[in-house]
């Protein structure tokens, strides 16, 4: 699609979605997994509470459903960790009191004022069995809408418009659930959900044929991997209800959306614009911290005089 087609696409999804506004607002967060993969930093604080340049990983996510039009805010939290969670996303914390004191309420007065347009939703997940059991155990928060949005926190999308307006957009145009997609290389596709286009809409858009968690190298066709940012209809939480354990012995949110589709529901994938930072490792928890940190006007000069210096040390 030509950049004018896009950019003129673009602005129609975004003032769609804030006609919507209204409509889509619910998302689900689920933070209850080990996160073995960063371990030991993930031991006794949950892998989005790690932090990203200047904030925890999760607060990059809210601040793009805020900026999506997303208001209610559901988090799938392992109880140990609900503690630490609710105080970050509390107002009126000691702490607050305490920079009230010093007039120094400025330091916290972005994120209260995030905390005062959301609603925040706490639900256990009383064993990690896997994401798709994660989201199962939002379906009382969620009913009784028809769509809710599901982002994890371990991805964080750095995009000119949000992300997630594009999807609640497309989901209320095509009144259909929505997945993200991604370009991969074969290597990685099997690290990924691989999806099968039944049907090409546009450039960016596809009607979902099939949806495979972990796929083994002869069932990929398409490099088309899945990306944590979802809009999902409440017929995943039946299906979710259906299906056994899949890969890794986990319930998979993949596997009931493929049951969705297996069952005539329909399932977009929309292609990602822009740049997903992937934090559930090291490797891309450092990328992300670099990359975000660069691109930040405000720690840019700070970061590439470090580097600088560094370099020094090791050419000198
Ligand atoms: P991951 O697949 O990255 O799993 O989960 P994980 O447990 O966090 O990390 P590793 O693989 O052990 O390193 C993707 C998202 O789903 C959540 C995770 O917290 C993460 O935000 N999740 C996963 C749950 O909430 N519950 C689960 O049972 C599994």
């Amino acid at each position: 699609m030509k950049y004018s087609v896009y950019l003129f696409f673009s602005w129609y999804l975004i003032n769609t979605s804030m006609m919507y506004a209204n409509s889509i607002t619910k998302v689900v967060i689920p933070m209850a997994g080990l996160g073995t993969r960063v371990l030991p930093l993930t031991k006794s604080v949950s892998k989005s509470m790690l932090a990203v340049v200047d904030k925890p990983a999760l607060q990059h996510v809210v601040d793009e459903a805020l900026a999506s039009a997303i208001t209610d805010f559901c988090f799938i939290i392992n109880t140990e960790e609900q503690e630490a969670i609710e105080y970050y996303f509390s107002s009126n914390t000691p702490l607050d009191a305490v920079l009230k004191q010093r007039n120094k309420t400025y330091l916290l007065a972005q994120l209260n004022e995030s905390i005062a347009r959301s609603s925040f939703t706490y639900i256990p997940q009383p064993e990690p069995l896997g994401l798709g059991h994660a989201v199962l155990m939002a379906e009382e928060f969620v009913k009784p809408d028809q769509f809710f949005c599901v982002m994890l926190p371990d991805n964080i999308i750095e995009s000119d418009d949000p992300h997630m307006a594009h999807l609640i957009a497309l989901a209320h145009h095509y009144n259909a659930s929505i997945i993200t997609i991604e370009e991969v290389t074969k290597q990685e596709a099997s690290l990924y959900a691989v999806i099968t286009p039944k049907q090409f809409i546009s450039d960016d858009l596809i009607e979902v044929g099939d949806i495979i968690e972990k796929p083994k190298p002869d069932q990929v066709q398409y490099c088309l991997g899945q990306v944590g940012r979802h809009v999902l209809s409440v017929d995943v939480f039946d299906a979710l209800k259906r299906i056994g354990p899949g890969v890794g012995g986990e319930i998979q949110l993949t596997d009931a959306v493929r049951l969705m589709i297996q069952e005539g529901k329909r399932v977009l994938a929309y292609k990602l614009h822009g740049k997903r930072h992937d934090t559930g490792n090291i490797r891309g928890l450092l990328e992300t911290t670099v990359s975000l940190g660069l691109h930040n006007p405000l720690y840019r000069p700070m970061l590439l005089s470090l580097f600088e210096n560094e370099m020094l040390k090791i050419t000198t």
